[in-house]
């Protein structure tokens, strides 16, 4: 039989959509030339994906000082700007754009703690790192700092989700 129109079913309907959509997260993330140089990117990626990150961009290129030093500006004043600058610049990596619900903070679960000594078992940075500094990964920390990360090396026609 005929129900007629039911309008708040269908408001219910438009609110689900909404909610979810918004749970939808983008991060950034490399795998530092420490990773490339150990031959892990596919399994980093396989990790990414088997957690629900899908990868919606991605590119292999290798920074120069000045660009790792921009990516890196919020460090500038640490005693370890130069040396991380020196490392990120010294080889290839692959950037990426991840998407998912929670993506920022599941990112951060699979790539484990800054230091691999402080890391949980089964993360990344136990897995790969070498140090504090050579760590493999890096990740987006929150929703300002991903969208400052992701528009330093992507452009909107090359993120496709
Ligand atoms: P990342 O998550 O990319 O953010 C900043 C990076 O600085 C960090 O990973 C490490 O590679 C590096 N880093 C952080 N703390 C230290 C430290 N105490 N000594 C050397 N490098 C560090």
């Amino acid at each position: 039989m005929y129900r007629g129109f039911d309008k708040s079913e269908n408001t219910e309907k438009i609110k689900g959509k909404i909610s979810r959509r918004k749970l939808l997260e983008r991060t950034l993330s490399i795998i530092k030339p420490d990773g490339v140089e150990k031959k892990v990117v596919g399994e980093i990626i396989s990790r990414f994906e088997k957690n629900g990150l899908n990868v919606v961009a991605m590119k292999r290129i290798k920074l120069s000082k000045a660009d790792a030093e921009g990516f890196y500006a919020v460090h500038k004043e640490r005693p370890f700007f130069g040396s991380l600058t020196d490392f990120m610049s010294r080889g290839p990596i692959v950037v990426m754009v991840l998407e998912g619900e929670g993506a920022i903070a599941k990112n951060r679960e699979i790539m484990g703690a800054t230091n691999p000594e402080e890391a949980a078992e089964g993360t990344i940075r136990k897995d790969f790192a070498t140090n504090i500094e050579e760590n493999t990964v890096h990740g987006s920390d929150a929703p300002e700092t991903a969208a400052f990360e992701i528009g330093y090396f992507f452009n909107a026609l090359e993120i496709n989700g």
